[in-house]
């Protein structure tokens, strides 16, 4: 259900997420008609700013980076007539009155409760200051209508993320609590679910029974850029592993879930973290690698590798590659390796996941012409190219029985990615009609960060001796490649016939 009206507050608004994100599918949502018809967007940052400014920045934002490319003058004139600008500086509990003034403002103009949505895109050591400047401000905050909305990095370890938990706590229920992991959002990772629990014949499959292993990918082409600093004091574990590569691994190891109530679904998958083999600290070599890139050569252009980049050690020893191997130990998964493996500076930006079947009990396909079945794989292919894809064995047409592999496609109908809706549209509409089931609840947040910590000490804790150890361009570490090799397997790139884009 969604509300009448709504006020969205938004902490950070001049800031590099309110540009690229935000504002674009808040936009791209008005344009579909699915925001409330009573809705005001408040803006807050330190710089001054006129209402008029701030709206022509904005448009600057969705013009560059909106799904749907350039605003037309109409659209904008009206969507921007609901954005105002409030300059505060969110340390400061005296500057919280003008939040409140304007919410009062438009309650009286309405004549109505609106939903209101306090959204902190601001880096994470602000969020529990807003949160208590909200509370101490005494800033209006009903358990049915007020949200809060947080980014990621929720915490940069088990404890600071337990301490935020506890200290939002104190000030919101958990209800109110929209913790962001943008991943669920993209329109792929959102039909994994349709495709397990809407279809019969997949279930059946999906268990150790028939499924021999399964590979998470997530490779960027794009080096750490502008944000060296965040990335000096995090690591690829902290950035992506504990939150998107781990999230996706729950959506495939779930159990089915007896509704898409948000407790239910979050439920199934907390089950999933918790149900992960724990990691000694003394076998951690033996199940995860790490990289870090070096300078090379990315579409005829010269790039630094990660030690020269702005504000990052020279000496670093932060990873910008990590590949893990994980076991789900429950009775439906017992057994099958999950091998999660993310980098920046790849030769690729794909993100996929593979699931490999089991080989045929019997080869009565005699092996004279190599005529050997290979094993069935399923491929979701989440981004930039979106699809799913079965990897089948059939007869090559003609006289003789040989086999070859032949895909079946579903590839969205050629659609390509700016067609579907951006995550954050997704997001922003559950957040606008409280439905939390596509974000982070307290305790999948800390059961995945309990997961990976013994990685995490023992990664700070351990200098590497030879990085940078990958080339930008290339594919990642060699010790990534023996990781999942000692198992015999290798890791699957996106097969041909997804590509679109
Ligand atoms: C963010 C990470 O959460 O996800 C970035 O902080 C990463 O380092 C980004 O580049 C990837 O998101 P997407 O949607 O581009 O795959």
């Amino acid at each position: 259900t969604e509300p009448n009206s709504a006020i969205f507050i938004i902490f950070g608004g001049t800031g590099d997420l309110s540009r690229r994100k935000i504002f674009p599918a808040l936009y791209n949502l008005f344009l579909e008609n699915r925001l409330p018809e009573k809705l005001a967007i408040v803006g807050s940052g330190r710089s001054k700013l006129t209402d008029a400014k701030y709206r022509a920045t904005l448009l600057d934002s969705v013009n560059e980076f909106s799904r749907r490319g350039k605003a037309k003058k109409e659209d904008w004139t009206t969507f921007a007539s609901k954005i105002t600008y409030q300059a505060a500086n969110i340390k400061d509990v005296g500057e919280y009155k003008a939040f409140e003034t304007r919410i009062k403002e438009y309650q009286d103009e309405w004549k109505e409760k609106p939903a209101i949505i306090y959204y902190c895109a601001v880096s994470p050591e602000f969020f529990c200051t807003i949160a208590e400047n909200i509370s101490s401000a005494k800033l209006e905050n009903n358990e049915e209508t007020t949200r809060i909305v947080i980014e990621k990095p929720f915490g940069s370890d088990l404890k600071s993320a337990q301490d935020l938990n506890h200290k939002l706590l104190t000030i919101f229920s958990e209800k109110q609590i929209y913790r962001i992991d943008h991943y669920l959002g993209k329109e792929v990772v959102q039909n994994i679910m349709a495709f397990r629990f809407a279809n019969a014949i997949m279930e059946p499959l999906w268990n150790r029974n028939h499924i021999e292993h399964v590979q998470i990918s997530v490779t960027e082409q794009i080096g750490v850029g502008s944000r060296g600093d965040y990335f000096e004091h995090a690591g690829i574990l902290r950035d992506m592993i504990q939150n998107h590569l781990l999230q996706l691994l729950c959506i495939i190891a779930m159990e089915p879930p007896i509704s898409f109530d948000a407790d239910v679904v979050r439920d199934r998958k907390v089950e999933v973290l918790k149900a992960m083999r724990k990691i000694l600290p003394g076998k951690i070599d033996a199940i995860s690698a790490r990289g870090q890139y070096g300078p090379g050569w990315v579409e005829g252009k010269k790039v630094p590798g990660y030690r020269e980049e702005a504000d990052v050690d020279p000496e670093s020893n932060t990873e910008t590659y990590a590949a893990l191997k994980f076991y789900v130990d429950n009775w439906r998964w017992q057994g099958v390796p999950f091998y999660l493996r993310t980098g920046k500076r790849l030769f690729k930006t794909a993100s996929l996941i593979t699931i490999r079947f089991k080989e045929v009990p019997h080869n009565m396909f005699h092996s004279e012409n190599e005529n050997v079945p290979k094993q069935n794989r399923l491929v979701i292919s989440i981004q930039p190219d979106m699809g799913i894809l079965l990897q089948l064995e059939s007869k090559i047409p003609g006289l003789e029985m040989r086999l070859n592999t032949v895909d079946m496609v579903f590839d969205y109908s050629g659609k390509t990615r700016s067609d579907a809706p951006e995550a954050y549209e997704t997001l922003l509409l559950d957040i606008i009609s409280g439905d939390q089931t596509l974000f982070m609840r307290a305790d999948q947040v800390e059961a995945a960060w309990e997961l990976i910590m013994p990685v995490l000490n023992s990664w700070e804790n351990n200098k590497v001796r030879n990085f940078p150890n990958y080339p930008a361009n290339s594919w990642g570490p060699e010790n990534a490649e023996a990781l999942i090799a000692q198992d015999g397997f290798h890791w699957f790139n996106l097969p041909e016939n997804i590509k679109k884009e």
